[in-house]
């Protein structure tokens, strides 16, 4: 007689093993540890141009707001067209952590509710692909009007929409940090999270003004966690180079 333990287990399986709707997760699977040390110079050592993005970069800062118009009724109104297409953003064995995606840039032929995340996206061949691979707009890209304007002015590899709901966090992490880099990280914050999501960068809390896009260098070490339901963003990767490097620094919204 042990019901409460099978009880446990019942709830354990619903809650990872199954999404919401009853769809078997997607589940994300890290490889291992890079080893910088041991990849190629080909791979580590940064061209001239590279070098050249990379130190105009540093000169905005951590987390810098763009000037972009993000409009929070149209922002309204896409929430309600895209309900249907949120998907568990790479659930991981034995992990409860409520966030949702939709995809809205990915590999050739890709739809919204594929896996957005890089080790979702690794599960099967243990590599994880380049971001600049993935540079198809899904048929929910134009379901987000919001951002159009943001659509049109870069060249974007992966993206997609994120959510965290109540509890949903992403744990201290950086993302690509070589000099090398082929991808710059955009973040859209759609409608007001400002109470129920917490972001930091070094440890720092980070102050977001509702609505806005920003320059995040997520190089450095980054963790959010959401109070909330639906606390909602748009995770943009950018593609390096210069030409989109002075593109970002024509649209900061604060000038000297
Ligand atoms: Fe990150």
């Amino acid at each position: 007689m042990c019901y409460i333990n099978d009880t446990v287990r019942y709830m354990d399986k619903i809650h990872l093993e199954v999404d919401k709707d009853n769809r078997k997760l997607v589940h994300g699977i890290e490889p291992a540890n890079a080893l910088y040390e041991n990849f190629s110079r080909d791979i580590t050592y940064p061209t001239e141009e590279q070098m050249a993005c990379e130190a105009q970069l540093s000169a905005i800062g951590v987390w810098e707001p763009l000037s972009f118009i993000i409009k929070d009724d149209i922002w309204k109104e896409n929430e309600k067209a895209v309900k249907d297409l949120w998907r568990p953003f790479q659930p991981k064995p034995g992990i409860s952590n409520d966030r949702e995606s939709i995809l809205l840039y990915g590999a050739e032929g890709s739809e919204p509710t594929d896996p957005c995340g890089l080790a979702q996206m690794a599960r099967n061949t243990g590599v994880k692909p380049s971001e600049i691979s993935m540079t198809h707009p899904t048929s929910a890209k134009d379901m987000f009007t919001c951002l159009i304007e943001v659509f049109d002015y870069f060249d974007f590899g992966r993206s997609f929409a994120v959510r965290l709901n109540r509890g949903g966090h992403y744990p201290p992490h950086r993302d690509h940090l070589l000099l090398t880099r082929p991808t710059i990280r955009l973040i859209a914050f759609l409608g007001d999270s400002t109470d129920k999501l917490k972001w930091e960068v070094e440890d720092r809390r980070m102050h977001v003004i509702p609505n806005h896009l920003y320059y995040v260098d997520t190089r450095k070490t980054h963790s959010l966690w959401s109070s909330n339901h639906r606390s909602t963003m748009v995770v943009f990767n950018v593609i390096k180079n210069w030409e989109n490097v002075m593109k970002i620094l024509s649209k900061l919204k604060y000038f000297g």
